[in-house]
């Protein structure tokens, strides 16, 4: 078994041709800004519609839909933190969010996925402090289980990708 490719990547995670792309949404799953937003213009009203039939998602959960008129044909959508000051739990629930999508991904048979930097955004997470908890969460997970084939994490500006190349080269190193 090759070990899996974990890579940044500087673009629009809705253009991404992978197995399943993860969406920062909200508790209610119905939509928003941000890349939440994105997602749903993009794939169309049918997500929207689908995700009505959830019944919403925890904090630190992970649930799957179709990715309809996107490339990537599913999406996972977590519900990351809101940052207050990192002593309400959030690396705990961050994390959380990383190591159910992957878990999800797995139960579904899905070898590529991309995710964002949940909760980097409207919810205000610090990104050097998330970036360290999702690298360190996708490289545990990948330690329990190789049914992942490549990881991509999707930056949306270039001191983004830098913060992810910097801690995925101290790594390697
Ligand atoms: N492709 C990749 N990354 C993107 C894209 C895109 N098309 N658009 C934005 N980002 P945010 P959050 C980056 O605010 O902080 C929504 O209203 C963005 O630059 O989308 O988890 C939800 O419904 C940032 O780095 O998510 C929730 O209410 C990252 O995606 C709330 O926002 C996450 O920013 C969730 O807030």
């Amino acid at each position: 078994m090759m070990p899996a490719l974990v890579h940044a990547f500087l673009g629009d995670i809705t253009r991404l041709p992978l197995d399943a792309i993860v969406n920062a949404a909200n508790p209610s799953l119905l939509g928003g800004g941000g890349v939440d937003g994105a997602i749903h213009r993009a794939a169309g009203p049918e997500l929207t519609a689908e995700c009505r039939l959830l019944g919403g998602c925890k904090t630190g959960e992970a649930k799957l839909t179709k990715g309809y008129r996107l490339p990537a044909r599913y999406v996972i959508h977590t519900v990351g933190p809101v940052w207050r000051d990192g002593r309400h739990g959030e690396p705990e629930l961050l994390a959380s969010c990383y190591r159910r999508s992957l878990e999800v991904a797995s139960e579904h048979g899905i070898r590529s996925i991309a995710f964002p930097g949940i909760s980097t955004g409207i919810y205000d997470y610090p990104v050097e402090l998330a970036a360290k908890v999702a690298v360190d969460a996708v490289l545990s997970f990948l330690v329990k289980s190789d049914s992942l084939e490549e990881i991509v994490f999707c930056c949306f500006s270039a001191p983004d990708l830098a913060v992810y190349e910097s801690l995925l080269a101290s790594e390697r190193s």
